[in-house]
């Protein structure tokens, strides 16, 4: 059996004194798309974070695709495999829509293919090509977002992960957004998405896990997960 594209273990991490992942366990398989739920301050941007290598595991490991990579520094990371599109965009506001992608670009293993994937990025948003020469700032936030994921993608990720990138977007944009993320997945790259549209995600994903307190308290396909009297409570509000 071919190893998991991510394999968490055991995880544990923390703030100072604070510790917020206690024994986090988690895999993802190659190609599919994997949804991570849970309430405000349950851990799940800390997750990234550490898998990113911006946080140090006091515990755990983690693996991409077969390699150990917890400890490594991000950039390491990033070449590794492991990208993700960041809580808040985070976009350079004052650059054009080219160019903002472009930074996504940076490591050794993108820059070479920088074109193709700049192709298939516009294949997937449209409006970013029609739209390439203009500043950044002039873009909607939902089309903004679209930038923050696509300069994800020009990193070349083997596993791409969205932290709420649905966050603040007008219904009809995040529809579109879903989209596009069936899209990705179509294109052979493995997605971890953080979402708080749990009935959204859950429809469209593979497999979800629930992060309650630091840990995974439940998981399951996205409609095992749909069906269970405990999410339905919690998180759809059923
Ligand atoms: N830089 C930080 N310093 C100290 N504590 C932090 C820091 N970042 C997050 N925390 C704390 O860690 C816990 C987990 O936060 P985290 O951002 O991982 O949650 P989350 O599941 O992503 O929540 P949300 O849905 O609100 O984005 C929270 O209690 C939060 O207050
Ligand atoms: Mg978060």
């Amino acid at each position: 059996m071919p190893a998991p594209m991510l394999e968490v273990r055991d995880l544990a991490v923390g703030y100072g004194d604070a510790e917020v992942l206690q024994g986090l366990s988690l895999s993802v398989d190659a190609g599919q798309m994997v949804a991570l739920i849970g309430a405000n301050g349950a851990g799940k941007t800390t997750l990234l974070r550490t898998i990113s290598g911006l946080l140090r595991p006091t515990r755990g490991a983690i693996a991409l695709d077969g390699d150990a990579i917890e400890g490594l520094p991000p950039h390491k990371v990033v070449q590794r495999g492991f990208v993700q599109s960041p809580e808040g965009k985070q976009l350079f506001l004052d650059m054009s829509i080219r160019e903002n992608l472009l930074v996504g670009a940076h490591n050794a293993r993108a820059r070479a293919v920088r074109d193709r994937t700049l192709a298939e990025v516009f294949a997937l948003f449209p409006i970013l090509e029609e739209r390439q020469r203009l500043s950044a700032s002039t873009l909607s936030g939902g089309q903004q977002q679209m930038v923050a994921v696509g300069r994800a993608l020009m990193a070349k990720p083997k596993l791409l992960a969205l932290d709420e990138p649905s966050l603040g977007l007008a219904p009809i944009m995040v529809d579109r957004l879903f989209e596009s993320i069936s899209g990705i997945r179509a294109l052979g790259v493995t997605v971890l998405v953080i979402e708080q549209n749990v009935f959204k995600v859950l429809q469209m994903a593979d497999y979800g896990y629930v992060v309650e307190n630091g840990a995974i308290s439940l998981s399951g396909t996205g409609s095992e997960l749909m069906n269970n009297a405990h999410l339905r409570a919690t998180y759809l509000g059923i």
